[in-house]
């Protein structure tokens, strides 16, 4: 068997694509040609790995903190599931993906791609005209959806799910997009400005898709029929069910595990160990209930840790031209999530922790 002898479809297994993780192995990446995957390969990998992060960030302190060994899309996973913290993951991805590669577009990284003038020439507003250069999303949302949605060979629920989720990713940066302008006019009077359309900050598309994973819908299937397969009547449900949902939502179709306790056939870690932060004047709400949120609701108690930190501090200058410092040490609290018996058996390196 020589998988190179079909010639028009080149299935690439890109184990280990993602550099973040040995874990992250989304192969069967479907292209129709190697010269195609090799102009958009490194961006598809910095995207997905910028929406991963971007993951990391968004979950940083929640009981699920998007851990590398859950975030395999592969459906030749068999750990795979369709839960809500995999919507998110499938979205964000996808955003990721589209949103470098239409960065590179309009960067002029690629050969067959560019800004995109459509707008030029269409009336503008009071004050201001279509100019510039606008993001091509149209170009980066054409080809992330070759690459990402190639990872869904089935036909059953499961992969009508996650290439929902794909696309409600795609949406999410064309949702967040915003005008932006220049102004013109004699040194800078701003008579008239000149106007395009620019992706917002990825941070953004995150805290946009954060919210609609909040607000993600469970989808009512026939789930006998959706673990049967590939059946022609899978496919009516999967069809019926989707006509009810708009295309911006995430959507699943299991509950979560209970992600406070440690489960190795699932792959999760559970809540105990995790860091978590005690009140300070400028944190916001999120943080300031982290403890509540990864111990307290988990079942498990806060333990405080001082932990030394160095600094640098005194710093005097010296002529000409150095800047000495002394380091300082300074001692800080942590916190910590602990098992209530006290007892440190299943606690990594947290030897110096006092109950609080
Ligand atoms: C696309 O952009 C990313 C980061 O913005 C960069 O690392 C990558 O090299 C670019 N790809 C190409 C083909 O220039
Ligand atoms: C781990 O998860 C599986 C699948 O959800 C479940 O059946 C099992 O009971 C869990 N194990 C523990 C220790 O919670
Ligand atoms: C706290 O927040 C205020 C206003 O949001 C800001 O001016 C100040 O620099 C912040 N202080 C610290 C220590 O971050």
């Amino acid at each position: 068997m020589q998988p190179l002898n079909f010639s028009a479809v080149l299935v690439l297994f890109l184990c280990c694509l993602f550099q973040l993780s040995s874990a992250w192995t989304m192969n069967n990446f479907l292209m129709t040609g190697p010269k195609a995957y090799l102009t958009y390969a490194s961006s598809v990998r910095v995207g997905a790995q910028s929406g991963i992060q971007e993951c990391k960030r968004q979950f940083a302190l929640e009981k699920w903190n998007c851990p590398e060994n859950t975030l395999s899309l592969s459906p030749h996973n068999g750990m795979r599931s369709a839960t809500r913290e995999t919507s998110f993951v499938h979205a964000i991805s996808a955003a990721g993906v589209m949103y470098t590669l239409t960065k590179n577009c309009t960067a002029g990284d690629f050969d067959n791609c560019g800004c995109d003038d459509s707008k030029i020439g269409q009336p503008g507003g009071v004050g201001w005209i279509w100019g510039g250069c606008s993001d091509n999303v149209a170009f980066g949302e054409k080809i992330s959806k070759q690459f990402v949605d190639a990872l869904e060979d089935g036909h059953d629920s499961r992969a009508a799910v996650n290439l929902h989720n794909n696309k409600a990713g795609r949406l999410a940066i064309k949702a967040t997009m915003r005008k932006a302008c220049k102004c013109h006019g004699v040194s800078g009077s701003c008579t008239i400005q000149t106007c395009w359309m620019q992706m917002a900050d990825f941070r953004e598309v995150g805290n946009y898709l954060k919210m609609k994973y909040k607000h993600a819908k469970e989808l009512e299937m026939d789930k006998k029929a959706a673990r049967a397969g590939n059946s022609a009547d899978n496919r009516d449900a999967v069809t019926h069910t989707f006509l009810s949902v708009a295309t911006r939502e995430l959507v699943y179709l299991e509950s979560s595990p209970n992600y406070c306790v440690k489960n190795q056939t699932l792959g999760l870690h559970g809540t105990e160990g995790r860091e978590c932060f005690k009140e300070d004047k400028n944190m916001s709400e999120w943080e300031k209930n982290s403890c509540r949120r990864l111990c307290n609701e988990c079942g498990l108690k806060v333990v405080k840790k001082r932990t030394e930190v160095f600094t640098s501090c005194n710093c005097k200058f010296h002529w000409c031209c150095t800047v000495k410092c002394e380091k300082c040490k300074r001692v800080v609290a942590k916190y910590f999530c602990a098992h209530k018996s006290g007892r440190k058996k299943n606690q990594k390196g947290r030897n110096s922790a006092h109950q609080q």
